[in-house]
Formats: C-alpha cells, structure tokens, sequence
C-alpha cells in the first residue's frame, strides 16, 4: 500500500498561497479545505481560489469540500480541474449520482465522514467511489487534537474495502502528526492529511519526508 501524504493548506498563509504550495514540493497532493459557513462554522475558498492554485503549481489538488449542497457545487470542482473532489456523505443528497458526475468530468471521487457518520450505511456505495475520508477531528478547523476514537472506524472501513476487493484509497484527516500518524497507518489509512504538522514546521517539505518516512514503517 503506497503512502501518500497530502498538506493541508488550510494551515499555510493564504496571502501567500503559491509560495506555501510551492514549500511542499515532494507532497503526493495539495489538500484544499473548501467551507461555507453552513456545512461547517467556517468560511475558507472556492473555485477562483482552486483555479488560481492550479496554474500555481504541479501538485494535484484533492479538495475537500465540507459545503452544504455538494450536488450542485462539487462538479465545478471537477471541471476546472481537481484531481480528486471528496464531498461529505451528511451533505450529499444523492451521493451515487454525484461520484458519477465528478468521475465523469475526471476527476477521483471521494465521500467523508464526519466522526459521528458510520461508515457501515455506505458499504453498497463503495464501488462508485475512489476514496474515503475518515475525519478524525470534528471538520471545522486546523490544529485540533486527533479522536483516538476513530481508529476502530479507520480499521472496520479498511476491512470492508479488502473485503471487496476494490482499489479506494483510505484517507484521514485531523490532528495527523509525528505522534499519529504510525496509529492512522496501522489502523489501515493510506492517505494522510496534515496541516498543522506541516505548515507549522519551519522545514515544510521536511515535515513532508519525516511523516512520510513513520507512516511507511
Ligand atoms: C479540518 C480540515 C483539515 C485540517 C487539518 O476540518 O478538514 O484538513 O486542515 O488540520 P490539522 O492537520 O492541523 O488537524
Ligand atoms: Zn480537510
């Protein structure tokens, strides 16, 4: 299972978002935290931003839209070219029909789950999907402590993917760090996302090597 590890530029400076991209050069994916206010208590960025990031740099864009309504707004995602757009499974109001549009337009399509959301209703969907998202903080906000809680989820949700023998990748995302990430691994995850842990060090890209070197362990 290869590792991927994806920043999260919810935690860079977004005044100066090309050079942040730019710091983590190395990373598998950008992760670009999109909020509305509505899904979540906060208010990040959206398309132009998306666009703008995109002729920025050479690193795909996984964005994670935790929005209301991801019917109508996650396909312009995909149309403006992300490489990967996850939508919240509490949010979609026909997640099918959704991954379809988003592979359609090319993109890989990923469904989260916020910690209360189990992951068991889902299991007949997961052949429409490329990834999941376990989230192992509450989605909101950068720099919160990591639900140790989760990893029985993170576990049960590998299991299931092995069971039916499909290639969806297994992401977390939340309080991902040096002290967390061997857990996240073991548990099963594949794809890790941090912000924090990485925009918060003085060396980025050598925050991006030392979590990639501890979850391949
Ligand atoms: C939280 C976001 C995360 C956030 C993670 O709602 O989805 O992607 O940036 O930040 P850290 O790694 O600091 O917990
Ligand atoms: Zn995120």
């Amino acid at each position: 299972m290869a590792v991927q590890i994806n920043p999260s530029i919810l935690s860079a400076d977004f005044a100066r978002l090309a050079d942040e991209a730019q710091a983590v050069r190395g990373a598998d994916w950008l992760h670009v935290d999109v909020m509305d206010n509505h899904f979540v208590p906060n208010l990040t960025l959206g398309v132009p931003i998306v666009e703008s990031l995109l002729k920025a740099t050479d690193t795909p864009l996984d964005c994670h839209l935790m929005i209301e309504d991801p019917d109508r707004w996650a396909p312009q995602y995909a149309e403006v070219g992300a490489g990967s757009v996850t939508f919240h499974a509490e949010a979609a109001h026909a997640p099918v029909r959704l991954a379809r549009e988003i592979r359609r337009l090319g993109a890989r399509a990923s469904m989260a789950l916020k910690p209360a959301t189990p992951i068991e209703p889902f299991e007949d969907l997961l052949p429409e999907l490329d990834m999941l998202l376990i989230m192992t903080v509450e989605p909101g906000f950068g720099g919160q402590s990591f639900l140790d809680i989760m990893l029985p989820k993170i576990r049960r949700t590998r299991e299931l993917i092995s069971r039916h023998n499909l290639p969806i990748w297994l992401q977390v995302d939340g309080g991902v760090s040096a002290a967390t990430i061997e857990r996240c691994a073991e548990a099963g995850a594949d794809v890790f996302v941090a912000g924090s842990a990485v925009y918060g060090m003085d060396d980025p890209a050598e925050a991006v090597r030392a979590l990639r070197t501890q979850a391949e362990r």
